[in-house]
């Protein structure tokens, strides 16, 4: 089996950010930041350690942030510049002409509608799938671990991660095979099942590496969960003809699409630096 490099990642940043209103009703929800990055950020660092060459953004209306996030920024630049300021920081968050491609959904139909929109930048590559609501902390990040995962059994690999029981019903939930350390083979796949109906409480916690084909399947997909054209449901049609696993990733997780989750980042990453952690330290001990 030749396994095909992985060059490309799409992140789909079309949604409207309705959790977090009023904050998101004129900044895109992708532009929070957690200490001093937008969350984006996070993901894209994450993308560009894996090795990971081409974004491709499925964005839509109010969303022009994020394509500024990503470009020069002249006035900033020459006025730090003349000031003999460090320009470190912003260069990193400059992508390389050409490296990046934007590709708008239009109408909010479901993430698997999202994906299917960039089809013809994926083309016929296999290609990773980054949602920046869920922030992955680890060492290394959680898509380089995944790739490296991939290079032994290509096909397509979803990330997998265990939440409570009474959490199941939020996620897209795994139903596990068989376990070869941190890989478990896939047999099945379930969006948003009912509680006390979840086969397991391995949820993916939006990291995927898939195969062009997924996008043919997408196609045809019929709305699924809340009315939406589920990802997770053209995934699960893949299971069987091509190898199908989860990788188990140990590090950390943060649902930044929750109130709760996104505070608890913002503390967790914030204790993490060595230049503010202490203070915030001897803040929260003071609660
Ligand atoms: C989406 C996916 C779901 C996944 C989740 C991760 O759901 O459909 O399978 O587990 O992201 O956050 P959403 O958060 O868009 O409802």
């Amino acid at each position: 089996m030749s396994i095909k490099p992985l060059r490309k990642a799409v992140f789909p940043v079309g949604g409207l950010g309705t959790r977090f209103l009023p904050a998101t009703k004129a900044l895109p929800k992708e532009m929070l930041p957690v200490v001093d990055r937008p969350l984006i950020q996070y993901a894209v660092d994450e993308a560009l350690e894996a090795g990971i060459e081409q974004m491709i953004f499925v964005t839509g209306r109010g969303k022009s942030a994020i394509e500024d996030h990503f470009d020069i920024a002249y006035e900033l630049e020459t006025t730090m510049a003349n000031r003999g300021k460090s320009m470190e920081l912003l260069h990193q968050t400059r992508l390389k002409p050409g490296a990046v491609a934007y590709v708008r959904q239009q109408e909010p139909m479901g993430l698997g509608h999202a994906v299917w929109c960039a089809r013809d930048i994926v083309g016929d590559e296999p290609f990773a799938i980054f949602l920046a609501d869920e922030l992955m902390v680890g060492q290394p990040g959680c898509m380089k671990q995944m790739v490296e995962a991939y290079n032994k059994v290509g096909g397509n690999l979803v990330c997998g991660y265990e939440v409570p029981a009474n959490e199941t019903d939020r996620y897209g939930i795994i139903s596990p095979g068989r376990q070869d350390g941190d890989l478990v083979e896939v047999t099945a796949l379930v969006e948003k099942p009912k509680l006390g109906t979840a086969p397991s409480n391995l949820m993916i916690p939006g990291r995927y590496i898939l195969q062009p084909e997924v996008m043919r399947v997408l196609e045809t997909q019929e709305k699924g969960a809340g009315g939406e054209i589920q990802l997770t449901d053209a995934m699960a049609q893949m299971i069987g003809g091509q190898p199908f696993h989860a990788y188990k990733f140990g590090g950390r997780r943060f649902d930044c699409g929750d109130k709760a989750g996104y505070i608890q980042a913002n503390i967790a990453l914030a204790l993490d630096r060595p230049e503010i952690g202490p203070a915030v330290r001897q803040f929260i001990d003071t609660l």
